[in-house]
């Protein structure tokens, strides 16, 4: 509700919100007050059986002295060795709240630990540098959870340098393809090469790195906007950002910041458009310069005027470098050298523009359906 204030407040839900959030709250209270009323039981509890016992121990005694059968002495020490036996449970009693405390703390702990770990990376894992770029799936099969398929033997071969293009409706498993390549997943079953060496043999960490990415949701650190465009060359010069911040139509708005590149944003980038978030997120893949590029409508959030620009310094980027590009304008994506059309987790038309237009098929159709006057 905090995270999500906005909306609360959008749909009027703030009084549905405090409902729901006493109700939470009284809940715990019930909870707590038991818990505590337990807890601070146990002890007194567990003391006063200890005296009624020593009581009765005394009492009875007594009498046996009175008639003879007991000495006073050894009265006294039994009554003494009483209490050093009962000594020990009234302490565990005291500490009994922790314990149950630990216990529990205990059991998350082992949960924790029994999650299955990432698949740790083979310790001959290959390096991947200087990427070539040529990517290939052969076979794939990948689905989130068992029982609903996804991408079903999507077979795929691109050379070096090539731009291709994903397009398909809505949840149709084109940003699982991304998620596949830069291996944030693995294949259940076939496999994904980079440069002929398929991608589970080498390290996460080289295969990411020889990627540039932009997505739809964009990420920021926080700290200024200088060291969020530099965040993959933090050794950047200062002319390079700004180069770089100039290729993506970033340098306008943040030369117009109250601090230029020194101001300092937030980590969800709170006062920052969602647009601008982009362009940020487009300078920093300008600057470093990866040799393959995935960009997932990564203009989907900035005006058409600009992304027209970007689309221009995008294409200059591109040059020899093999891109995947997601994009719902297809206006943007029709110089792919293929252009993959996607439905429900399936390649269902692939090729150039022009080819597939001719085909008259589910690729044309969304074509004229964004250009239908
Ligand atoms: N992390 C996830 N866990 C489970 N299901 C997911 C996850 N991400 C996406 N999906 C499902 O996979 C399908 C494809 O999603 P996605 O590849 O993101 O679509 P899009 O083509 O719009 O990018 C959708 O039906 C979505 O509900
Ligand atoms: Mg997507």
């Amino acid at each position: 509700m905090l995270g999500n204030q906005k909306v609360v407040q959008a749909f009027a839900h703030e009084a549905d919100a405090q409902e729901k959030f006493e109700d939470i709250n009284e809940d715990l209270r019930v909870w707590s007050l038991k818990a505590t009323f337990f807890s601070s039981i146990t002890n007194p509890a567990t003391r006063f059986v200890n005296s009624l016992v020593y009581a009765s121990v005394g009492i009875a005694g007594a009498f046996a002295a009175v008639k003879g059968l007991l000495s006073v002495g050894q009265l006294s020490s039994f009554l003494s060795y009483a209490n050093q036996y009962t000594k020990p449970f009234n302490e565990i009693s005291g500490v009994i709240t922790e314990l149950q405390n630990a216990l529990a703390s205990a059991a998350r702990v082992f949960e924790l630990i029994d999650e299955e770990p990432e698949v740790p990376e083979k310790p001959d894992a290959a390096v991947l540098s200087n990427a070539k770029g040529e990517v290939s799936l052969e076979h794939v099969y990948f689905s989130y959870n068992p029982e609903t398929a996804l991408i079903e033997d999507m077979n795929l071969k691109v050379r070096q340098g090539q731009r291709v293009a994903i397009v398909g409706p809505t949840g149709c498993g084109k940003s699982t393809v991304i998620n596949l390549l830069m291996r944030f997943y693995d294949v259940d079953s076939g496999s994904i090469q980079v440069d002929g060496t398929d991608v589970r043999h080498m390290t996460r960490q080289s295969l990411r790195t020889s990627y540039g990415m932009v997505l739809q949701e964009t990420w920021l650190k926080s700290g200024t906007i200088r060291e969020n465009i530099a965040y993959g060359r933090p050794d950047a010069a200062e002319e390079e950002i700004i180069l770089a911040a100039k290729e993506a139509h970033a340098h306008g708005f943040i030369r117009r910041m109250p601090e230029g590149y020194d101001t300092i944003i937030s980590e969800d980038g709170g006062n920052l458009s969602q647009g601008q978030k982009q362009l940020l997120c487009i300078a920093r893949v300008m600057l470093c310069l990866p040799p393959m590029l995935i960009l997932d409508e990564a203009t989907s959030s900035i005006d058409t005027r600009t992304e027209i620009k970007i689309q221009k310094a995008f294409g200059k980027m591109m040059e020899g470098r093999t891109s995947f590009i997601v994009a719902h304008r297809l206006s943007t994506i029709k110089e792919a050298d293929v252009i993959l059309v996607m439905r429900d987790g399936h390649i269902i038309e692939q090729g150039t523009h022009d080819s597939l237009i001719s085909q008259n098929g589910f690729y044309a159709q969304l074509y004229n359906s964004q250009f239908a006057v």
